[in-house]
Formats: C-alpha cells, sequence, structure tokens
C-alpha cells in the first residue's frame, strides 16, 4: 500500500555512511530543515523552540503521513470490509507493530491510548482497582507527575490501599536507599517515571524493576520523557507496564500506548465499554470482550495520528536513538556550560546522566516574568508548576523556568537563548 509510511523522508542522514555511529555523520541542520515550523519567527524573530519536554515539534514526514492518510485511504478501522477500511486498517496496525518493535515489544501487548494519562489510568482503573485492598501499599516517587499520581491516589480513595512516597537526593536523584527500605514493606505497586519532566533524572528503571519483582511488587513506568530522548527497550527493564505518550516524540498529540507485560492484559477487565472492544454483544448481559489489546480500544481510535505515530517512529529509527542520545548530551553540556556564567541562575537538577530537560530560576526574577519577556525574544520555554506540584514544594519554589531541548535543537540557539537571559535578567533583577 502506498499512502501512510511511504512519504517517509530520509531525516538528514547521508545514506548509510552514519549507520552504527554516535554523532557525526549525521547532519543536523539537515535535520532541523525536516522540521517545517522551526523556520517561522515570533514576534519577529527566529523562533528558538526550547519546549518539547511539552510537546516536541513535528517532521515534515510526520505531517505528511498524517495528510496523506486523509487525501487517500480515510475509512474507520476494523468496520468495513470494502477497500479504504482495509487500508485504514492496514495502516492502524502497522503503526502499533512499528511502535512496538521501537521499544522491543510484541505489537499484541501494546494498547494504544490517546497518551500516557489514558495509559495509567487504565492500570489504575483495570489492574491496580479490582486488586488493591486496605493495608496494601502504592508507592510513588517525589518527582512524578501528576498523571502518575492522581489515579493512584483515586485508587487509593476506592481501595484503602495507603499511597507512600520515595523522596530525592540534593541533586534530584531518586534515594535508592530509601526505595530499597520502602519496597521491603507491604507495597504491592511501585509507579516511577523513567525520566523527570522537570529534573531531567534518569533513574535506573531496569535496577528498580529488578528488585521490586523480587518481592512480587507490580511496576508501572511513565516512559512520556524517555522515549523522546534515548532507546527504550521494555524487555531489557523488566517492568510490568510501561506507559508512553506520541506527541512529545515528534508524533501527532491524541496518541500513545501502554505496554503490559504478557499475561497482564487477559486479566484486567476493560476500563471504557463500547464499539470495536466486543466479540459479540448481547443484551441479557452476556457481551463478550474481544481479545488484548483490543478489548481495552473502545470506539474510533485516533487512526491518522497513529499513522502519524509510526512515521514519526520511522523517522526516529532512521536517525537513531543511540545518535539522538549523544546530539543532545552534547546540547546539554553546552547550556550547562553557558548556564554558569550567568550570575544569580540555578538550575534544579544535576543527577549524573540527565537528559537535556533543565529547570533554572534567576534571583528575583518570577519565572513567569522571565518566560514572557524570552517569548518576546521569539523563545519558547515553560514556566510554572509542570504537573509536578509535590516536587516544585520539594524545591521550595513556586515555579521554574523549564528549557527543555530535542535533537533539531543547536548550539547557536543555546547562545541566543543566554544572551537574552542575560538581557531579561538586566531588566528585572
Ligand atoms: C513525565 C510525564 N508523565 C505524563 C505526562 C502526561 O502525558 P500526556 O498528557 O501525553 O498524557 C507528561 C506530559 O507532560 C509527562 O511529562
Amino acid at each position: 500500500m502506498s499512502g501512510p509510511g511511504a512519504t517517509r523522508r530520509d531525516p538528514g542522514l547521508p545514506p548509510r555512511a552514519a549507520e552504527g555511529q554516535p554523532g557525526p555523520g549525521v547532519d543536523w541542520s539537515r535535520v532541523r530543515g525536516d522540521f517545517p515550523l522551526l523556520g517561522r519567527e515570533v514576534h519577529g524573530k527566529p523562533l528558538v523552540y526550547f519546549d518539547s519536554a511539552n510537546t516536541s515539534q513535528k517532521p515534515a514526514a510526520v505531517i505528511d503521513a498524517v495528510d496523506g492518510f486523509y487525501r487517500r485511504h480515510n475509512a474507520n478501522v476494523s468496520r468495513a470490509v470494502h477497500q479504504l477500511g482495509s487500508e485504514a486498517t492496514e495502516a492502524y496496525e502497522d503503526a502499533r507493530a512499528k511502535l512496538a518493535g521501537f521499544i522491543n515489544a510484541r505489537p499484541d501487548d501494546l494498547v494504544l491510548t490517546s497518551g500516557t494519562t489514558f495509559a495509567i489510568n487504565l492500570v489504575a482503573y483495570s489492574w491496580a482497582l479490582p486488586r488493591l485492598g486496605s493495608g496494601d501499599v502504592i508507592l510513588l516517587t517525589r518527582m512524578e507527575h501528576h498523571a502518575n499520581i492522581v489515579p493512584w491516589q483515586l485508587v487509593a480513595q476506592r481501595t484503602g490501599a495507603r499511597i507512600d512516597v520515595v523522596e530525592l537526593l540534593p541533586d534530584g536523584s531518586l534515594d535508592l536507599d530509601m526505595l530499597r527500605a520502602k519496597i521491603a514493606g507491604d507495597v504491592k505497586l511501585l509507579a516511577v517515571a523513567h525520566v523527570s519532566n522537570v529534573l531531567g533524572t534518569v533513574n535506573p528503571v531496569a535496577d528498580i524493576c529488578r528488585e521490586a519483582r523480587r518481592r512480587g511488587i507490580v511496576t508501572v513506568v511513565d516512559g512520556s520523557q524517555a522515549l523522546p530522548h534515548r532507546p527504550v527497550d521494555v524487555a531489557g527493564i523488566g517492568c510490568d507496564f510501561y506507559a508512553l505518550t506520541g506527541h512529545k516524540m515528534c508524533g501527532p498529540t491524541g496518541t500513545g500506548a501502554l505496554w503490559a507485560r504478557r499475561g497482564h492484559l487477559d486479566g484486567m477487565p476493560p476500563f471504557i465499554g463500547g464499539g470495536e472492544m466486543i466479540r459479540e454483544v448481547r443484551l441479557d448481559g452476556g457481551t463478550v470482550f474481544n481479545d488484548p489489546p483490543r478489548k481495552f480500544e473502545a470506539g474510533t481510535p485516533n487512526i491518522a495520528g497513529f499513522v502519524g505515530l509510526g512515521a514519526a517512529v520511522d523517522y526516529l529509527s532512521a536517525l537513531g536513538m543511540d545518535r539522538v542520545e549523544a546530539r543532545e548530551q552534547a546540547l546539554l553540556a553546552h547550556l550547562a556550560e553557558e548556564f554558569a556564567k550567568v550570575d544569580g541562575l540555578r538550575v534544579f537538577g544535576t543527577a549524573p546522566g540527565k537528559a537535556a530537560v533543565v529547570s533554572f530560576a534567576i534571583d528575583g526574577v518570577h519565572s513567569h516574568d522571565l518566560a514572557t519577556l524570552l517569548d518576546l525574544e521569539g523563545m519558547a520555554v515553560r514556566s510554572g508548576q509542570h504537573c509536578a506540584h509535590p516536587l516544585l514544594e520539594w524545591l521550595g519554589v513556586s515555579a521554574t523556568c523549564r528549557a527543555s531541548l530535542a535533537f533539531y535543537n543547536t548550539h547557536e540557539e543555546i547562545d541566543a537563548f543566554v544572551a537574552a537571559l542575560r538581557k531579561v535578567r538586566r531588566l528585572l533583577a
């Protein structure tokens, strides 16, 4: 079939030359040229987009795949017997297979969702709610996004389970001694971010999951901020559930997935009921559900979005996630070096090996004022609490600015950003 995926472009790679070599060999300025939006101006200045942890920009290959789907193949999935219906179904299932391959998983273990939030709620309602009870402990960490806190609080309220929290060390890494001590108790479920969306801390999730598994604890890893930046192998991590979101990894909004260790999905009741997730519906109550993963995909999915996500996976795979990671680490090192020269600038989160997500504050300047004035310079950063109130409370600040980088950013943008920060600081501090 031509169409979605067939519009894939070679993302800035000289053919074959760069295979297997991190960093050198990729023409990063050509890669940047794959992202149409990055060429625009904001307030008359060239855009500097440092908000990729919020949502990433999309390469033309993804935009073209979505456009191509609507122009040539649009139909609903799994329902129609006509040609377009089978093309749409094939494209949707193709995207599932690509995404599964990207994280070293089987397509049948991957439930396609609207994003991480839905994926974690699915585990909370379908796995945890029927299984947890009074006296059980759900262990979280201080650095979780609200999407990996609130669903567990709702489960705790309804089951009588208790929430406990692993705290952080001063550099923003997890206190692993505390984690080890806490999992020796009545913990039934451990929910942990792979990469923090505020601090950039990369948690040793494979080690954590191994120790939890030894004690029979089920693990839920929030991979939202990991997948865009580094190779992810869910089998290697050894977790029970891995949640991910498409729009931070160059895919369209409203796409994501939940990966589950084989066997978990079979034993979970459906979360949302409706069409597509059933085999047979009977009014006497004898409704028969579809097999997983479709049992958890009620209603018409975001078909075009997943076609776009499949194209994003192709795009990132062609770049190579090792090379993406090396590129972002080089950008991060440059940013850290330049930040260190700015008077009164404080960085939150300095754990070794952190990802290119940098929260910071400038003494005497409110982060919203800073972000607003940076916007007037054409620079997009996020300011606020980053859906992580408990973490901000621990940091002792009401808000931070966050510069989050992606492989399509440049050293020159970092220099321009730091010059703009100095200018804003002179105005406000
Ligand atoms: C660590 C983390 N978890 C979960 C989410 C929620 O993702 P989504 O809104 O795509 O469901 C985000 C998004 O910012 C995130 O950074």
